[in-house]
């Protein structure tokens, strides 16, 4: 067993920690403050192939492994949880999802710019009433011939105006349930698509998220991923990968709330020394510092076993479910830790600490990991 990482790894780190201390972190409070989306800095994410990190450089990506991209969103988590979503849906969910499951046509023409970053993508599964329960689609797309007509409402979704390209989970034949689902590439602009009003949200406030209405939206057969009846597996598989990246995402939150409760501790001086010689400030550094290893080992071992061509379901929800929890717990602890300054924006941890909260909600929430894991140690 071998813990160290390659010299390639260790320059991707590099590379992600540099872009998120000079880019990211200047102006990091004012966008969280007047929920401005990182535009500029997304832009830039992409020329230097951070939204298409794992995809092949036939189609415009860096051609990376699962670990690099885990070690990148914790570095960019670290700093700025708005960037780091936006990065995790386009390279987990939007292109892992059409690289491996699109046609030729589609990488061709979608997936080519969104892995060079020219695009972001968003995906749509979540409706006003089917959340956890994601069989229950209430979108339909009706097939008429050579294209389908798209009707429904899908919300929370992230990149929600941003995005030029969404993935729609919508139901076609409502008889055979989860099998009647299909995944839909649909563009903006197209007729009788509307973006609703952007969430005023708790954390990640810098990411856009919307509800998007559909109305009688022709979508092209030639948009369908996979198979007819493919769409709920589609979105399944493709989550069970983005929950490596929200992992991560949680980790990279819980590690810079770590890092300055940390510093702050052996600045801080209370009752003649440093706080960080009082033992009550000594546990809380010992917690973080091990909940935080030990959420790493589980998020690269889930990035590990995916490299390795192995089933990750497992290991995937099992690093979400923990790194999550470690991430709301160090977040919690770090706004201890400074004290009333800890609750002003100024030292970053009390947005780490909304920010920390919706990793154990998106993506599936902290109970529905439970449901993977228990199906899987159990057996169904
Ligand atoms: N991989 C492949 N197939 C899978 C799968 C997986 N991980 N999980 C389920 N399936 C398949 C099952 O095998 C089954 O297929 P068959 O009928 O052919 O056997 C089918 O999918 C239905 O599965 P279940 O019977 O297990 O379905 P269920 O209704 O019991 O639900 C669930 C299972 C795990 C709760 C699932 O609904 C789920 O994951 N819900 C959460 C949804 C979610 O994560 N939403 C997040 C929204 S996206 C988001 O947050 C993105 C963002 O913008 C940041």
């Amino acid at each position: 067993m071998n813990f160290e990482l390659s010299e390639e790894h260790l320059m991707i780190r590099q590379a992600a920690r540099d872009f998120a201390q000079n880019e990211l972190k200047p102006g990091v409070i004012e966008r969280d403050e007047h929920q401005k989306f990182p535009a500029e800095q997304i832009k830039k994410m992409g020329e230097l192939g951070f939204l298409g990190m794992m995809v092949s450089p036939k189609y415009g990506g860096g051609g990376m492994d699962a670990i690099s991209y885990v070690l990148a969103m914790e570095e960019i988590s670290k700093v700025d949880a708005s960037a780091s979503v936006v990065m995790s849906v386009n390279n987990s969910l939007v292109c892992w999802g059409l690289e491996t499951f699109g046609n030729e046509e589609q990488k061709l023409k979608y997936l080519v710019p969104l892995a060079k970053g020219e695009i972001i993508g968003a995906f749509c599964l979540s409706e006003p009433e089917a959340g956890s329960d994601a069989t229950s689609q209430h979108t339909t797309a009706i097939d008429a011939g050579d294209h389908y007509v798209l009707n429904g409402t899908k919300n929370w979704i992230t990149n929600g105006s941003n995005a030029s390209v969404y993935i729609v989970m919508a139901q076609t034949d409502v008889a055979k349930g989860h099998k009647g689902i299909n995944a839909l590439i649909v563009e903006k602009g197209a007729p009788g698509f509307t973006i609703g009003p952007k969430e005023n949200k708790l954390g990640i406030r810098g990411s856009d998220t919307h509800s998007l209405m559909f109305t009688d939206v022709k979508v092209p057969k030639a948009n369908r991923i996979g198979e007819d009846g493919f769409g709920f597996k589609f979105a399944m598989k493709t989550l069970t990968g983005g929950r490596i990246g929200i992992a991560a995402q949680a980790l990279g939150i819980a590690g810079g709330a770590y890092e300055l409760a940390l510093q702050y501790s052996k600045e801080r001086k209370a009752f003649g020394v440093p706080i960080s010689q009082h033992q009550a400030i000594q546990f809380k550094l010992a917690d973080m510092a091990t909940n935080i290893e030990a959420a790493r080992l589980l998020c690269y071992k889930a990035a590990w076993t995916k490299d390795q061509g192995l089933d990750y379901t497992l290991s995937a929800a099992m690093a979400k479910l923990f790194a999550s929890q470690v991430a709301m717990d160090t977040t919690i602890e770090a706004v201890q830790v400074h004290g009333g300054y800890g609750y002003v924006k100024e030292f970053h941890v009390e947005r780490l600490m909304r920010d920390a909260k919706i990793t154990q909600i998106y993506e599936g929430t902290s109970e529905v990991q439970k449901i993977v894991i228990a199906r899987q140690i159990i057996g169904k």
